[in-house]
């Protein structure tokens, strides 16, 4: 089913000051469509739980609406809202193996027992946790635990899912796996899902949309690529990965193509702007760290071909990864210069001292406003 969020805001008293308020999420608008993944990301504190909780009716908005499918469930009780919540802790219940575990929701409902031993079968065989079935969770991995907590929250066939971290207490390796299971599964079923989190890179795996929140505010809304490759302001081109930013003067805003000048007087293309960015007026140019190839300071390399200067400059660290070189140049801009070169191996790499140039694609560079959050 659908969820719109229209104009929620959430104001706690303030633990530190007597009478104070804190306004954990502010105005806060979104439509989510039927079968679609939405993750909510930000720093800690952003108000991403607070937002979650109000879908799911734990926590009741001071002002604005929740709607699932089509009906106004502001004043609903959380049983009453057909969403089922997964969070950082499992939850599952100690006492019980893992069939009795995911088996029951559908049990609270009085579902007949050839049902419920139907669907818990068939989710278990869904999630790989069928050779578990009679094992207590004490005798489970954190992973296979996990399993088991999202599997219970499955089998109710809830309209919405709502995650809240629910990765975050397994080991790097695990996370990566879960949430390509994560994304699997929410793609069988279809069922429309609110994720959060405050890793990036798990918000660019699962999501169909990412809405980036900081201190209450939804800073942008949009798909992973939009997010990372053409965020709204600052904060979002900060948050979702490392930026080169370089201040300067807006020449020409034209469709796809913007021209803009440096503080040196050199000039740099960029196909896209971000609304709030004006005609003569001061901007940022970002480039990602990826999106600048280093080539010798003489001729280019066969790749180059069609990318402009960026900035030339000396090699101030290198930082060998094994899939991918990092680089900080010293360009004389005061704050050095990162990019990230791929495959080693056949490219060969730059080592201290050496000097440089750095060349971009208009296609990778994108203008921010100044004055952003
Ligand atoms: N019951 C409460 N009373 C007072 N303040 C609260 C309450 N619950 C949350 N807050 C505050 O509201 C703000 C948002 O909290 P929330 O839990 O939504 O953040 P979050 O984005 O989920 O952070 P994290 O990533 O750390 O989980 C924080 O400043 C928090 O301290
Ligand atoms: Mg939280």
């Amino acid at each position: 089913m659908s969820v719109r969020l229209i104009g929620i805001t959430k104001e706690f008293q303030d633990p530190e000051r007597e009478g104070g308020k804190l306004l954990a999420v502010r105005d806060f608008n979104l439509e989510i469509g039927e079968g679609e993944f939405v993750t909510l990301l930000g720093p800690s504190g952003c108000g991403k739980t607070t937002t979650l909780r109000m879908v799911a009716g734990f926590e009741m908005p001071t002002s604005g609406e929740v709607w699932i499918g089509g009906r106004n469930v502001s004043n609903d009780p959380p049983n009453k809202r057909d969403t089922s919540m997964v969070f950082q802790s499992y939850a599952i219940f100690p006492h019980m193996s893992v069939e009795q575990n995911v088996g029951f929701g559908l049990e609270l409902k009085g579902r007949p027992r050839e049902e419920i031993n139907r669907e818990v079968k068939q989710i278990m065989e869904v999630m790989g946790i069928a050779e578990l079935a009679h094992r207590r969770p004490d005798q489970l991995s954190g992973g296979q635990q996990q399993r088991v907590a999202l599997a219970r929250a499955i089998v109710n066939k809830p309209s919405v899912l709502l995650f809240d971290e629910p990765l975050s207490n397994l080991d790097a390796k695990l996370r990566e796996q879960m949430r390509l299971e994560i994304r699997r599964i929410q793609q069988s079923f279809r069922i429309t899902s609110v994720y959060v989190t405050h890793d990036q890179a798990e918000a660019m795996t699962v999501s169909d949309r990412i809405v980036v929140m900081n201190r209450g505010r939804m800073m942008q809304v949009g798909t992973p690529f939009e997010i990372y490759s053409r965020p709204a302001n600052r904060f979002v081109a900060d948050f979702i990965g490392r930026v080169n930013l370089l201040p300067v003067r807006v020449e020409r805003l034209a469709e796809e193509n913007n021209l803009v000048r440096g503080e040196d007087g050199s000039t740099f293309q960029a196909v896209s702007a971000a609304p709030g960015v004006r005609e003569g007026g001061q901007a940022l140019l970002m480039v990602r760290p990826e999106s600048l190839s280093v080539s010798g300071a003489e001729g280019d390399a066969a790749s180059d071909t069609g990318k402009l200067v960026f900035a030339r400059g000396v090699i101030d660290k290198t930082v060998y990864l094994g899939a991918t070189v990092e680089y900080e140049i010293d360009a004389g801009l005061g704050k050095p210069l990162l990019a990230v070169s791929h495959d080693p191996v056949d490219a060969g790499f730059w080592r201290t001292g050496d000097r440089v140039t750095l060349r971009y694609s208009p296609r990778a560079a994108h203008l921010l406003p100044v004055d952003s959050d």
